[in-house]
C-alpha cells in the first residue's frame, strides 16, 4: 500500500490532495491545524485509510509528536507533500504597505512556510528512506521566482516561498543521488475554502482542479528527474 503525509490538510489544496490520493487507494496521514474545520473528520467516514494527525509545522515538538503518531501506524512513507503555509495577516509587509513592516509576522511566516517545510522533511525522512517511492513534494508559488516576481510590496509571503525553493534545492542536491525525486509545484491562484466546504468568491481555480493536476505531476515519473523544476498547474515550467 502506498502511504503519504500531507501538511496543512484541513481545507484548500491540502484537503483536495488528501482526498485525491485516498480515491487512488493511498493511506494518507493528513496534517490537521485548524480546530474549526471538520472537513477531514467528515471524510474519515468515507475513507478508512485517512488518518488525520495534529501537526503545527511552526513547532518542532509538534512535528516530532506527529512523526511518533505516524510511526505507530506505518514503517514507511512513499511521499511527503509540504503544503501548509501561512498566507494571512494585514497588509504590512512592504515599504509601501498600509502599516510598517511587521517583523514578528515575517519571522512567523518563515517558521511556517520555509523552516516548517524543511523540518517536516528532516524529521520524517527516515520513514521516506524506508519507502519505495522516495518522493518529496513542495507546494511553492508563482511569487517564489526571483526571475519572474514583479511585486513591489509583500516581503512576507514572497521571501518565505523563495527560501522554500532554496531549501528544496539543497535537499535535491543532497538526496537525488540517493534515489529521492522532487516536485516543486505552483498551484495557481486558488479559491479559498469555507468551513462548510463551499468556495469563497474570487480567484481563478478551484483547489480540486489544481490538486488533480498536482497529483498527476507528483505521481508520474518525469523523463528528466535529474532536473529540479518549478511547474505550474498547466504543467508549464517556471524560472525560479
Ligand atoms: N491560494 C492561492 O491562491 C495560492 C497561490 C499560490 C500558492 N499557494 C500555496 O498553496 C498551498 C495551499 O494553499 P491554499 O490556498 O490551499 O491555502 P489554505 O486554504 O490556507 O491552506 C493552507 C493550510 O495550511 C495551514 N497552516 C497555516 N499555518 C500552519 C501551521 N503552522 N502548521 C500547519 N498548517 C498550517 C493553513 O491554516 P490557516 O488558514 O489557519 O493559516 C491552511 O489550512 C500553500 O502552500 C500556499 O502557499 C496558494
Amino acid at each position: 500500500m502506498r502511504t503519504a503525509l500531507i501538511t496543512g490538510a484541513d481545507r484548500g489544496l491540502g484537503l483536495s490532495l488528501t482526498l485525491g490520493l485516498l480515491e487512488q487507494g493511498w493511506q494518507v496521514f493528513a496534517g490537521r491545524f485548524l480546530p474549526d474545520y471538520r472537513l477531514l473528520d467528515e471524510a474519515c467516514a468515507r475513507y478508512p485509510l485517512l488518518r488525520p494527525v495534529p501537526l503545527d509545522v511552526s513547532s518542532r515538538q509538534s512535528i516530532l509528536d506527529a512523526c511518533a503518531m505516524v510511526r505507530q501506524e506505518t514503517e514507511y512513507l512513499d511521499m511527503i507533500i509540504s503544503n501548509a503555509a501561512y498566507m494571512g495577516g494585514p497588509n504590512s509587509s512592504g515599504f509601501r504597505g498600509e502599516l510598517p513592516i511587521d517583523y514578528s509576522l515575517l519571522e512567523y511566516s518563515f517558521r511556517v512556510n520555509s523552516l516548517g517545510a524543511l523540518q517536516v522533511m528532516e524529521i520524517f525522512l527516515p520513514l521516506v528512506e524506508a519507502g519505495e517511492m522516495k518522493r518529496l513534494c513542495f507546494v511553492s508559488s508563482e511569487v517564489s521566482s526571483v526571475t519572474m516576481m514583479h511585486r513591489d510590496a509583500g516581503f512576507r509571503y514572497t521571501m518565505t516561498k523563495t527560501a522554500l525553493n532554496v531549501a528544496a534545492r539543497i535537499m535535491y542536491n543532497q538526496l537525488f543521488e540517493k534515489g529521492y525525486t522532487f516536485r516543486l509545484y505552483q498551484p495557481g491562484w486558488m479559491k479559498r475554502v469555507n468551513p462548510d466546504g463551499s468556495r469563497a468568491e474570487g480567484a481563478d481555480i478551484d483547489p480540486d482542479l489544481s490538486a488533480g493536476e498536482a497529483l498527476r505531476q507528483f505521481l508520474e515519473d518525469r523523463e528528466d528527474e535529474q532536473r529540479l523544476v518549478l511547474t505550474d498547474y498547466l504543467g508549464h515550467e517556471w524560472a525560479y
